[in-house]
């Protein structure tokens, strides 16, 4: 679009200042900003945010959700811990399925991880293991693994594509990072990488905000961008291309994700699910986590901030709290589910509101960092699509199994951090190790004793970590470590186990 035609439309829409500095610009300024006008309409962009302002004001001045919420029933909810004697099955097809060629992953990766307070994307981020892997390796090497898995138990090669939703701020260096490292062994046309959209921040009477008087304050358009993204880049035509029909959408920062979980996939297909969510049990009542339940009968994440205090307390006979499927943004969806969601329902979802403090420059282009909330940031939620599923399933699987997600910076707090990440998986690895029939010992030779997996953050791991290439989730480890005794560091990956020896090396 021509720049006259565009001072024409922004005016229409009340957003002439976004080009009040034009004559100032540079060239390249100039086609910056050009680009970022592209992907919404400044009418279309006014309509979202009267929208979403409409929905939050609601939102703040309603009733809370506990007289309209019911807990997930047992018959669309499957358990790691209480479906025990299904696993196998489940398992069983969710490789068939693999190795059928039906199933791709895709991993949300356009967040700007603001919390971690990283320029580069935080799957390149190194959490300190001993081999310091990147999370982006460590899911490539759980992909190579699946597909090796699946050609062991069915005898037949088979791909599991990699779709990969970057942003405007982490295309580029995602694209980087896994061209310099070799795909880590993945086929380069097996990863997709395609791009979400961003919006620019508003204030809160609807002007888009200017970072700079040739930039708007732009920022990814949430997660649940996913859906106008996959539709404009012709995502699902490639999945038909494909084959595929299964699709387990999953966030870069868990550092335990499993992703293409065999049993979870499985279990979605074996209920003729069209869409599935993961979950792990909220077992405190003030944890502010979203749980999935329905809402006059629609599936849905109700935050903690969206109902008492007394329904968050509930607990059901078996002592567990009533409303404890914690949302841990982790799905299963049909190909079809998501081609009807693109096609019927993504102009539908609304945007939620984020009130931000945001630095903005003013008429005379003088640069404001507001020191209380000035605007909003708009966003879409992967999971806001739950109310379109036909059949919609839940499983629940153990929290120190599947999920540590990495959110904060170290020193920031205790929570949700690199340190958090690092001990989450080494402690599994512990526990791998000690169910597959090896010990460790302590510098005097003495057998350290089997501990559970760890429950506090102040409690520090054995140091034991095995490559996604060596076993997926803790299988075939028996002929790396049954009966034999190991010294901590330990590392298992494809050219062996290898151990601290007395200088403080390993070998
Ligand atoms: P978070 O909401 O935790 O955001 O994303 P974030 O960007 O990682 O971190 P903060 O909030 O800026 O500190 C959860 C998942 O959703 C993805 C993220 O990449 C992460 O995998 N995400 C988030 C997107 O793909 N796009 C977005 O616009 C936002």
């Amino acid at each position: 679009m021509d720049v006259e035609t565009l001072r024409v439309s922004l005016a229409d829409a009340g957003q002439s200042h976004v080009l009040q500095f034009w004559d100032e610009l540079s060239e390249p300024q100039r086609t910056h900003i050009l680009e970022e006008l592209q992907g919404w309409s400044p009418q279309e962009l006014n309509g979202f945010f009267h929208r979403a302002m409409a929905a939050f004001s609601v939102s703040t001045t309603q009733e809370k959700v506990d007289a309209r919420m019911e807990a997930v029933p047992r018959d669309v909810l499957g358990s790691v811990t209480r479906d025990r004697e299904h696993l196998n099955d489940w398992e069983a097809e969710g490789f068939s399925q693999i190795a059928h060629g039906k199933v791709a992953v895709l991993l949300l990766a356009g967040g700007q991880g603001t919390r971690l307070g990283v320029t580069y994307p935080k799957g390149m981020y190194d959490v300190g293991l001993p081999s310091h892997k990147s999370l982006f390796q460590i899911q490539a090497e759980r992909i190579l693994k699946l597909q090796r898995l699946a050609k062991e138990k069915h005898g037949k090669d088979c791909i599991i594509p990699w779709y990969i939703m970057t942003s405007g701020r982490t295309m580029e260096s995602t694209r980087e990072y896994f061209k310099k490292h070799c795909y880590f062994g993945l086929n380069e046309e097996n990863i997709v990488l395609f791009q979400q959209g961003m919006l620019p921040a508003m204030s809160f009477d609807g002007k888009i905000l200017m970072e700079e008087k040739g930039k708007l304050s732009m920022a990814p358009d949430g997660n649940g961008g996913l859906y106008r993204a996959l539709g404009a880049h012709g995502v699902l035509k490639d999945m038909e291309k494909r084959g595929i029909e299964y699709i387990h959408v999953y966030c870069v920062d868990n550092i335990l994700v499993k992703v293409a979980d065999p049993v979870f996939l499985g279990f979605c297909v074996a209920k003729e699910a069209d869409c599935g969510a993961k979950v792990v049990e909220k077992m405190n009542p003030t944890e502010p986590v979203g749980v999935v339940c329905r809402v006059d009968g629609v599936y849905q994440v109700v935050e903690y901030s969206e109902i008492t205090l007394a329904t968050a307390q509930k607990r059901s006979a078996d002592g567990r709290l009533m409303y404890n499927a914690g949302n841990i943004a982790n799905h299963f969806f049909t190909r079809k589910f998501l081609q009807q969601v693109v096609e019927v329902h993504e102009p539908q979802l609304q945007h939620h509101v984020a009130v931000k403090k945001i630095p903005h420059v003013d008429s005379q282009g003088s640069l404001i960092h507001p020191d209380k909330p000035n605007g909003i940031k708009m966003e879409k939620f992967v999971f806001d699509i739950f109310q379109f599923a036909k059949k919609f399933v839940v499983f629940e699987v153990l929290r120190e199994e599947e999920f540590s997600p990495l959110k904060n910076a170290d020193s920031q707090n205790g929570k949700d951090n690199p340190s958090t990440a690092r001990h989450a998986l080494m402690s599994l690895h512990h526990c791998w190790v000690l169910n597959a029939g090896g010990h460790f010992v302590d510098e005097n030779g003495t057998r350290i004793p089997a501990i559970p997996l760890m429950k506090d953050v102040g409690d520090l791991p054995i140091q034991c970590e095995i490559s996604p290439l060596v076993s997926y989730a803790g299988e075939g480890l028996e002929p790396f470590v049954k009966d034999q005794e190991f010294h901590a560091p330990l590392i298992i990956n494809e050219s062996g186990v290898h151990q601290l020896v007395r200088n403080g090396t390993c070998h």
